[in-house]
């Protein structure tokens, strides 16, 4: 998923660097801002075993599923549902399960009736998020997901597998410049392809994780690990407002939606990393409660926090260092001047006393 604050192409750059300061002696990797789950897969990977949090429910859906479910899926109680399910080998499974659903035909339920000009053509607010096809196709999967989940067709590690590849899916044919802050006025070339619903990749692994949904500074205070790393936000904008359209497809539970845009109420995920007022006070608590070996932070020199804020935070718990690397910037709108192309990502650590 292009997503804001992404770390999929710094992974490298972040293992290199991790191992450069790591001793041998870690098994826990702790991703608490874990967006897309992009570096708790990677180091799910590598043989870790991770624990990942994050504020938003899409999130946590995409982690439940990337990290937590290490073991292939069965799908044994869809056999009486998904024609040839029972005499395939379970890697197929999965893929006859999302092909099932991809021939749903669609139906005009709650995206459909909110997020697509068809269903929002005679109300105040008229929105274009998705071509009315995908929308319904949208409510279509999600409803019989959730079927089967309350019939208990599914189990827990199935049902979160088929939401990620949901969410992953249509995420791909929204008609937006790139997040849910504002649609396009016409439907853009990929918002008009009918989707095609893709199973999410597996990631085997032999070790037992565990993924939250929280705010981190609760979290913090429950886990222990061996590396912890941080992704906070770096700026003012809200994740819960620019990415408020996965977060109900995710949650799929009718919320009173308002505006231009369709917002839903986000009071309880609004995150203080964003705050200019707050983040260093929240940052502190964090740090001070982390009960783990070595902690990792992600940050550009753009970010709300100076490079000798968390210098100092950092360094109150032991030997501080920091990795450097220019980066291209992420664009939100292709169309806008940005005032640089690159900006500097920083990689804070600290050894813990
Ligand atoms: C920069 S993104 C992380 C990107 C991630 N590393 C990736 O590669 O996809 C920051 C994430 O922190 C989450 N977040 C913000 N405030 C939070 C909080 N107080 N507690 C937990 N998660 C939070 C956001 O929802 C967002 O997904």
């Amino acid at each position: 998923m292009n997503y804001i604050g992404s770390k999929l192409s710094l992974l490298e750059f972040l293992e290199e660097s991790i191992n450069k300061v790591v001793k041998k002696d870690c098994n826990v990797f702790c991703d608490l801002f874990a967006g897309t789950g992009a570096v708790g897969s990677y180091f799910k990977r590598k043989g870790y075993k991770v624990i990942s949090n994050d504020i938003q429910y899409y999130s946590y859906v995409l982690n439940r599923h990337y990290i937590k479910n290490h073991q292939p899926l069965e799908f044994k109680k869809l056999f009486d549902v998904v024609n040839g399910l029972e005499k395939s080998s379970v890697s197929d499974r999965s893929i006859l399960v999302v092909e099932y659903l991809n021939n749903l035909k669609g139906q005009k339920g709650f995206i459909f009736n909110n997020y697509c000009l068809g269903g929002t053509k005679n109300k105040a607010e008229q929105r274009m998020y998705f071509s009315d096809e995908n929308g319904a196709k949208c409510d279509a999967i999600r409803k019989k997901i959730e079927e089967w989940n309350s019939a208990s067709l599914i189990n827990g590690n199935e049902y979160y597998f088929l939401l990620a590849s949901l969410v992953e899916s249509i995420d791909k044919y929204a008609n937006t410049a790139s997040v849910y802050g504002a649609f396009l006025k016409q439907l853009k070339k990929s918002a008009q392809k009918l989707m095609v619903l893709q199973p999410a990749e597996l990631i085997i692994n032999e070790q037992d994780h565990e993924v939250y949904n929280e705010d981190i500074n609760s979290v913090i205070g429950k886990i222990k690990g061996d590396i912890l790393y941080l992704d906070p936000p770096y700026n003012q904008r809200q994740y819960a407002t620019n990415y408020h359209v996965l977060e109900t497809i995710a949650k799929y539970d009718k919320p009173k939606v308002h505006g231009k845009t369709g917002l839903r109420d986000y009071s309880k995920q609004k995150s203080l990393y964003c705050s200019r007022n707050q983040v260093k006070k929240s940052f502190k608590d964090l740090i001070d409660n982390a009960k783990v070996k070595y902690i990792f932070l992600s940050y550009n020199n753009e970010g709300l926090m100076s490079a000798d804020d968390i210098k100092e935070i950092m360094g109150a718990r032991g030997k501080y260092g920091v990795f450097t690397k220019e980066y291209s910037r992420f664009k939100a709108d292709k169309n806008r001047e940005y005032k640089a192309e690159k900006t500097v990502e920083y990689l804070h650590y600290v050894v813990c006393r």
